[in-house]
């Protein structure tokens, strides 16, 4: 990305300092690098250390700046602390929190056992919340300005089929963007959220399109825009949101879709013609994502 694919004067956030959770790949990362293309410090956090390192290099490589790599597991709260802290001694409080880290995988829901309904619960729904828990109870002991931008989905406001677990945690995490908007308005706290539709990743891909070639992404005549997202064209709303021009900007969840969710809905209701053999084949494609990444993690 340069800065010509951006909408923002150099040095917009001159000054701010930003975490942004899952910040080692796919839409995490891109906000990073726009973050920090204009002028904030950055911070990146996830499970695989490897990872962060390895992003947190080629972004300070191809822009400078500082990006700190802060491996943590979101789902428990002590690593949130011991984290938080971290970034705090390192150069002050943070003034920006992206929630951005997430699990997701497409199952029939009458597939999914409760370790499955955690296994994605616990990362986007309490995590995040334990997330801006902390962040927020130190801002308001030291009566710092802050923001908070939450990476939702379209299926806030209609459900999604095939991804319940996950339509369920960010419809949560809309109901908290718009409480504590209100809560910790005054306190100079303020939260709002981002609903993409698909933008190509990794991550999304390996777990929403594991065969590569399911309805749910491959064809897109549906959105109006006919087309999938851009990155730059993400990472412009989150900086918006982020910037201190934006302060009046209070309790919104703003989709970035084309239009998909106004003409379609933008779920997974397609998949309703998959069988058996469709799920089990997607499943095991799943399953050897997950593996993968497992073995990368190192917390
Ligand atoms: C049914 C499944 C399953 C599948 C896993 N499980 N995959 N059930 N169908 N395809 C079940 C397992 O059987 C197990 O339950 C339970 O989930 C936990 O599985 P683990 O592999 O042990 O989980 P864990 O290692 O904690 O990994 C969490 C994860 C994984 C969520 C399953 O995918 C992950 O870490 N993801 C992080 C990255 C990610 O998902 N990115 C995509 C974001 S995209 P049992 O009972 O069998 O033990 C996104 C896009 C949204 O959110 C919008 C697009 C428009
Ligand atoms: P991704 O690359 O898989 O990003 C997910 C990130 O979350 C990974 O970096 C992962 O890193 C991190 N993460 C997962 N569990 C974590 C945990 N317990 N603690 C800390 N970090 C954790 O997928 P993506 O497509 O960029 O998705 C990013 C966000 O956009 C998600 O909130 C997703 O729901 C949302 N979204 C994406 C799309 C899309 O089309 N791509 C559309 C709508 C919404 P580790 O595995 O190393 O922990």
């Amino acid at each position: 990305m340069t800065l010509d694919d951006l909408m923002f004067k150099p040095g917009l956030l001159d000054g701010q300092r930003i975490l942004i959770t899952g910040g080692g790949t796919g839409l995490g990362k891109v906000m990073a690098e726009a973050c920090l293309m204009l002028g904030a410090e950055v911070y990146i956090l996830g499970r695989r250390g490897g990872v962060l390192e390895e992003t947190a290099a080629e972004l300070m490589k191809a822009h400078g700046g500082k990006v700190g790599a802060v491996p943590c597991d979101i789902r428990a709260p002590e690593a949130i602390a011991e984290a938080l802290d971290a970034i705090w001694a390192d150069g002050g409080a943070l003034t920006g929190l992206v929630n951005n880290a997430a699990g997701n995988f497409i199952s029939r829901t009458e597939d999914l056992s409760p370790r499955g309904f955690d296994a994605i619960a616990n990362i986007v729904f309490r995590g995040s919340f334990l997330m801006t828990l902390d962040c927020g109870k130190r801002w308001i002991a030291e009566g710092r300005k802050a923001s908070v931008v939450s990476i939702l989905t379209t299926w806030v406001w209609n459900g999604s089929p095939f991804v319940v677990p996950s339509a369920m945690s960010k419809a949560g995490l809309n109901a908290m963007t718009q409480s504590l908007a209100v809560e910790w308005g005054g306190k100079g706290v303020r939260l709002n959220a981002i609903a993409p539709g698909p933008f190509p990743t990794e991550g999304m891909s390996a777990r929403l399109n594991p065969d590569r070639k399911g309805e749910a992404y491959s064809d897109m005549s549906a959105n109006p825009l006919g087309r999938v997202g851009r990155m730059p064209e993400l990472a412009n709303l989150a900086v918006y949101l982020l910037s201190p021009g934006a302060e009046y900007v209070n309790g919104q969840t703003i989709a970035i879709d084309g239009g998909a969710y106004q003409a379609t809905g933008g779920n997974f209701s397609a998949l309703r013609a998959w069988g058996d053999e469709e799920w089990e084949r997607a499943r095991a494609a799943i399953r050897g994502t997950n593996d993968k990444d497992r073995a990368q993690r190192t917390v």
